[in-house]
Parts: C-alpha cells; sequence; structure tokens
C-alpha cells in the first residue's frame, strides 16, 4: 500500500500558476462526494458557490441564500477534499452591513472548512472589507462582471463590460480588488478582448465563466457540466455528460421493477437459516 503524500493548492499556487502561464482549473460543488470526485480528478479549486440557490435549494437566483446554507454546504464539501483549494461564497447581505458582521461570517465559512472567501462587486464599502478580511487572515476572491447577486439592480443577465469605456471601468474595479488584498478574480460574462486585457493587465490570476479564452483559469457550474441542472443552461457551458437522463432512467426502472415486482430479486435479499424457518413456519400467533 503506498502513502501518496497530497500537496493542499494554496493562494500561492495560484499566483505561481499564473506566472508559469498554467491554467487554473475550478468547479463548483455542493455536497461530499461531488467535491471528492472533483479533488480526484485534480481540479485545482472548489467553489462553494451561492449557486447552489438554484442547483440544489431550487430558488430562480442566489439571493434567498443564506449564511447558514452556506455553512451547511461548506462544510459537507471540505469533508471530501484533501488537495483542491475549498472557496466559499459569502452570501446575499452577509457582507454589505458592517465589518464586524462581515469578518465574523468570513470567520464561520473559514472554520466550516473554506480556504478563502468570495465577494462580489468593488464597491469602497466592499473594498474595505476586503482589506480588513485579508488583514485578519482570510483569503479574498474577488468577482466582477455579471454578479448574480445584483441581478434585481442590473435587470437580467446580461453581458459586461461591453464598450471600451465598461471595459476599462472593470480593469479598474479589478486592480482596487488587487489593490486591496484579492489572490484571485472571478470574470462573469465578459466579451473575450475585454476579458483579455483585463488578464494581461493584472498580477492576480483571473477565472473566467463565460469570459473567452484568455482568463488565467476557468470555473463552471458542476451540475452544468454533468448536465444535471437544466432550468436554464447559459450559452458558455459545455455540457461533458447527460447525468438528468442517466438519473431519469435509473429511477424509472426502479419505479417498474418495484411495481412489477422484479426488485427485489433474490441477490438483493437477507434470508433466514433454514432452522430459524421452520420454527416461523411451524409457529401460529
Ligand atoms: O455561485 C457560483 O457558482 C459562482 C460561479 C458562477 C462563479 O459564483
Amino acid at each position: 500500500m503506498t502513502n501518496e503524500i497530497i500537496k493542499p493548492i494554496t493562494a500561492r499556487y495560484f499566483q505561481n500558476q499564473k506566472q508559469a502561464k498554467e491554467k487554473l482549473t475550478m468547479l463548483t460543488a455542493y455536497d461530499y462526494s461531488t467535491a471528492k470526485y472533483i479533488d480526484e480528478c485534480g481540479i485545482d479549486s472548489i467553489l462553494v458557490g451561492d449557486s447552489v440557490g438554484m442547483t440544489v435549494l431550487g430558488y430562480d437566483s442566489t439571493i434567498n441564500v443564506t449564511i447558514e446554507d452556506m455553512l451547511t454546504f461548506t462544510k459537507a464539501v471540505s469533508r471530501g477534499v484533501k488537495r483542491a483549494l475549498v472557496i466559499a461564497d459569502m452570501p446575499f447581505l452577509s457582507y454589505h452591513v458592517s465589518k464586524e458582521q462581515t469578518i465574523l461570517n468570513a470567520g464561520k465559512l473559514i472554520q466550516a472548512g473554506a480556504k478563502a472567501v468570495k465577494l462580489e462587486g468593488a464597491s469602497d464599502f466592499i473594498l474595505d472589507e476586503i482589506k480588513h478580511l485579508t488583514e485578519s487572515g482570510i483569503n479574498v476572491v474577488g468577482h466582477l462582471g455579471f454578479t448574480p447577486q445584483y441581478i434585481n439592480t442590473i435587470g437580467g443577465y446580461f453581458v459586461q463590460g461591453k464598450s471600451y469605456e465598461n471595459t476599462l471601468k472593470l480593469l479598474e474595479a479589478a486592480k482596487k480588488l488587487e489593490a486591496n488584498g484579492a489572490f484571485a478574480l472571478v470574470l462573469e460574462m465578459v466579451p473575450e478582448e475585454s476579458a483579455k486585457y483585463i488578464s494581461e493587465n493584472l498580477n492576480i490570476p483571473t477565472i473566467g465563466i463565460g469570459a473567452g479564452r484568455y482568463c488565467d483559469g476557468q470555473v463552471l457550474v458542476i451540475d452544468d457540466i454533468i448536465g444535471k441542472y437544466s432550468s436554464h443552461v447559459p450559452k458558455f457551458v459545455k455540457q461533458y455528460a447527460n447525468v438528468k437522463e442517466t438519473m431519469k432512467d435509473a429511477i424509472s426502472k426502479y419505479n417498474k421493477e418495484v411495481k412489477n415486482g422484479f426488485f427485489p430479486s433474490p441477490e438483493y435479499i437477507f434470508t433466514l437459516q433454514e432452522e430459524e424457518r421452520a420454527k416461523l413456519e411451524n409457529t401460529v400467533v
């Protein structure tokens, strides 16, 4: 038996990969076994995304997800991971009220097993929070472009940074995130050229989702790539499997076999020893 030594991924690894021009990989996960498989496949980082609100909890946006929800899913994912860097999303309004609340909520996610937290936006308030978090020993990932927690103010699932001016604004915001301590930046739904320009002008790595080929890494939602979540599949998703059909096929077969008495068949049944069975058969109550 070999005792393989596993070197966990750190925030510094992200920096080194950027410098070495090596791509970073990230997927979301929300449960123990999925996180375990993702980790075993060598993905660098697992995001316990607040997309859990849609994929697992059945809401139509991320707005309803609470810090308690995120703690449950972060704990489950962390138990399954040995190598990948676990990043937990700070949910809606969990980092907007006060510095005290932000640090307490982020601290809970770290104590639940995350090695970093992710926050959306780059307002002055949020930049200050990020500075405070990093100074307190909490790794932070930024998130710009389409920011799902702002769905009601954005007004829909729109590509961001679609002009020269807006690309420069995004870069300015990204540089502020970097200056305040973020060690990586998720760029969501941004034109490829804009994401390339931003990535080339930052020292921290960019992780793209719907942001083209030139980001320093890529992230997708696990339920999307395996074809499990089907309520809304964005243009940027590549589906590598059709788990929904596999699940429905298995469930339908089970349903049919129970109803027609084919399941459980003898190989799935526990039986009594002959002697015990005879006693039962001869006992009338
Ligand atoms: O919640 C999430 O899954 C995310 C990704 C879309 C980056 O934030």
